[in-house]
């Protein structure tokens, strides 16, 4: 894994944007791979800043999302379908049919997970996928336990993850119990991954992935497997490091 430092946050975000707009302006056809949370916003603030100035286009790009809550509507403030599109698919010119976030409203869950699985396979897989990471070491919503094996799957949030995420809802109560997440072996299929954090709340994380084993335990360890990762964090994640 390459280890990226940057001073704070507004640098984290401007390194992995520029990833991004690299890896679209050599390749305009480029499946990317989006994370919500809090850590990817200012990433998506620099992309739409660089589209209004420079012009870059995202027509023929794909992009697809890690995960959406199960019961949640996509008009729900709370969704993230509805994050994406606040935050930047509204933003770019990037047509919403080529945008892919599993439904979380689906009747059918597994048919879901399957369906948005082949939307992957039939993309050729996800060029550049960016990662948020959670203080247990989740990735995408894939919470510790998770087999390494896993595809796109329904998950029971953690408590300790719905408690992390109240903070976007009134209270914690309405956090959903479930959700929908790409699996660790969707996310292992990807030519390249960024992961990003920010702060020093996510310090421990960071020192567990860099220095711990690799376990199903911890997530987020499984990525030590894959040849093309880069962790880009500020200082203040990369404490312990
Ligand atoms: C959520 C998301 C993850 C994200 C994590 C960290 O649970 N499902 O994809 O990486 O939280 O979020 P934040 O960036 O807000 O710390």
């Amino acid at each position: 894994m390459n280890i990226i430092k940057t001073e704070n946050y507004d640098e984290m975000s401007n390194m992995a944007a520029n990833k991004i707009i690299e890896m679209v302006r050599t390749n305009p056809k480029a499946t990317i791979g989006l994370a919500t949370g809090s850590t990817p916003k200012g990433v998506y603030k620099k992309l739409i800043e660089d589209h209004k100035a420079n012009g870059t286009t995202y027509k023929q790009a794909t992009t697809v999302n890690l995960d959406e809550y199960v019961g949640i509507s996509r008009n729900d403030p709370h969704s993230y379908h509805f994050f994406m599109r606040e935050q930047l698919f509204s933003h770019i010119d990037i047509p919403l049919e080529q945008t892919y976030i599993p439904d979380g409203m689906a009747k059918d869950l597994q048919l879901e997970c399957s369906r948005f699985e082949s939307v992957i396979q039939d993309l050729d897989g996800v060029d550049l996928q960016l990662l948020g990471i959670g203080h247990n070491g989740h990735i995408g919503f894939n919470e510790p336990g998770t087999s390494f094996e896993s595809r796109t799957h329904v998950v029971t949030l953690a408590e300790s993850t719905r408690k992390a995420n109240a903070r976007f809802f009134p209270s914690i109560e309405d956090v959903p119990a479930r959700a929908i997440t790409m699996g660790i072996a969707t996310i292992m299929e990807s030519k390249e991954i960024i992961l990003l954090a920010s702060g020093s709340s996510k310090a421990e994380a960071i020192a567990r992935l860099v220095n711990g084993e690799v376990n199903e335990n911890f997530p987020a360890s499984v990525l030590k497997l894959h040849k093309n990762v880069t962790i880009i964090a500020d200082k203040d994640a990369l404490q312990f490091i």
